[in-house]
């Protein structure tokens, strides 16, 4: 076990390249299967929620072949196996995309019951209503979920709540059933349009994804394609709050700067200066800034998955803030971690956090409770004064490639070192001073 050791106080200052969106990732490896042609996948992350994926995705008989960090080569033709469950896709959320992909193919799956970062109650309810439209047969037993149809007929659905998991599984679905589906209260994640783009590669015929209906009309084969995946919307955004937390000047390289608006516009309105180029964003600050109210939305609204390192920022911003959290019910578990760094944090009735900021924060030993969060953790680490240890950083792996390499590269105090090693401690506040 590995944890990280930071010291804060350092501006980030130089330029970042951000990878591939590990949640299209997910999704676009699970529908590579959905061909018994070759499929090659560019800008993959590799991070360990995705590698998880891909060794499942062996597991039941697919070709993988990783041809450099970020390229895999898949081939679904050799799949004789539709139960997926080992002990690691059991821990993360995605695997239910597999339902998905594997219903669409092969008319049948056996998926065990998706985990991922517990941030509240997450059922698959929208999942499997949207499976039973199509006309499957779904039950959940001995921890699967499974799923079967002698034949999946298109259908128009409405989902209840915007979900971007069920849209993106009934999407990989539908594009294999008879007829025509409409996807009705569709969410609008730059994934969910990345993965559509994807499945029309391989000769699907989807309309609509990235506004709220999706028009699928089913093929009966799909086939080779070649694809890279959008740059990870989280990743850089949780870049750009770390440039402005710290006083920072970091140009975010390889990104999107439309998926980034909502994360945009917030920074500026608190004083920090955001600079967009066609395909990179600068953030900088050189003082405090203020305090603002957000609620977490659907895209194109603030994103629940920037929530925690926004907060931190508000945190350390003059004034009062009120966070809402609108997605997930149980995603403020770092405040008590982050009031352990001195911030004023108070959450009223699980899903409304007032935060009134404070000046700085002093470093400590200090647990990332999940990915996001852990995420937040580490950058109120680099601004605190002194010291910190940050562990179960197992949580960030999962979506943040290489960390602690590139804060460091920006010029932040951060190493990774085994858990309870005191020598790498001090080996590590010599080096720093
Ligand atoms: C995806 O989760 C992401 N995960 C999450 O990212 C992200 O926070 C979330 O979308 C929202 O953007 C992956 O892509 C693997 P939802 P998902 O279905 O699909 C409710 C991260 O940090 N709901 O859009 O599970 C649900 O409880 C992770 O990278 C139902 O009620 O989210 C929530 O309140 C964490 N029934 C809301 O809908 C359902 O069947 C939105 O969830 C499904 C969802």
């Amino acid at each position: 076990m590995e944890q990280y050791v930071i010291k804060g106080g350092n501006p980030l200052v130089g330029e970042v390249e951000i990878g591939g969106a590990k949640n299209a990732a997910l999704a676009i490896l699970s529908a590579a299967v959905m061909t018994d042609e070759t499929v090659t996948i560019e800008n993959v992350p590799n991070v360990r929620d995705t590698n998880v994926l891909l060794n499942a995705i062996e597991e039941i008989g697919a070709r993988v072949e990783r041809l450099d960090a970020h390229t895999v080569r898949i081939n679904g033709s050799f799949i004789r196996d539709f139960n997926v469950d080992n002990e690691f896709i059991r821990k993360i959320r995605a695997s239910y995309y597999l339902i998905g992909a594997l219903l669409g193919k092969y008319k049948r799956a056996e998926v065990a019951l998706p985990g991922g970062c517990n941030i509240g109650g997450r059922p698959i309810d929208l999942h499997m209503k949207g499976f039973r439209a199509l006309g499957a047969e779904v039950d959940i037993k001995y921890g699967l979920v499974r799923a079967y149809a002698e034949k999946l007929t298109g259908t128009h659905i409405y989902l209840d709540k915007v979900s971007v998991g069920a849209t993106i599984n009934i999407m990989m679905a539908a594009s294999m059933a008879e007829g025509k589906t409409i996807i009705e209260n569709a969410a609008k994640e730059p994934h969910v349009v990345d993965v559509a783009n994807f499945l029309n590669s391989m000769g699907a015929n989807i309309k609509g994804a990235g506004t709220d209906v999706i028009r699928i009309k089913g093929v009966e084969k799909l086939h080779r394609t070649e694809y890279s995946i959008i740059p990870d919307q989280i990743e850089a955004g949780t870049f750009m709050v770390a440039a402005a937390a710290t006083r920072g000047d970091v140009l975010i390289k390889n990104v999107i700067p439309k998926h980034l608006e909502a994360i945009s516009v917030k920074l500026m309105e608190i004083g920090a200066t955001v600079e967009e180029f066609d395909d990179a964003i600068r953030v900088t600050s050189d003082h405090r800034l203020g305090h603002t109210q957000i609620k977490t939305l659907p895209y194109p609204g603030f994103p629940t998955d920037m929530q925690p390192q926004i907060a931190t920022l508000l945190a350390l911003s003059d004034g009062t803030s009120i966070v809402t959290e609108s997605i997930f019910e149980n995603r403020f578990k770092y405040v008590d971690e982050l009031s352990r760094m001195g911030a004023s944090i108070k959450v009223e009735g699980g899903n409304v956090a007032i935060i009134e900021g404070v000046e700085g924060f002093t470093g400590a030993a200090i647990s990332a409770p999940d990915l996001r969060a852990g995420a937040a953790l580490v950058v109120a680490a680099l601004v605190a004064e002194g010291y910190s240890t940050v562990d179960c950083i197992h949580y960030i792996e999962r979506g943040y490639e290489c960390f602690e390499d590139k804060l460091a590269a920006l010029g932040g105090y951060i190493e990774k070192i085994p858990v309870d090693d005191e020598r790498a401690v001090q080996k590590f506040k010599l080096k720093v001073g």
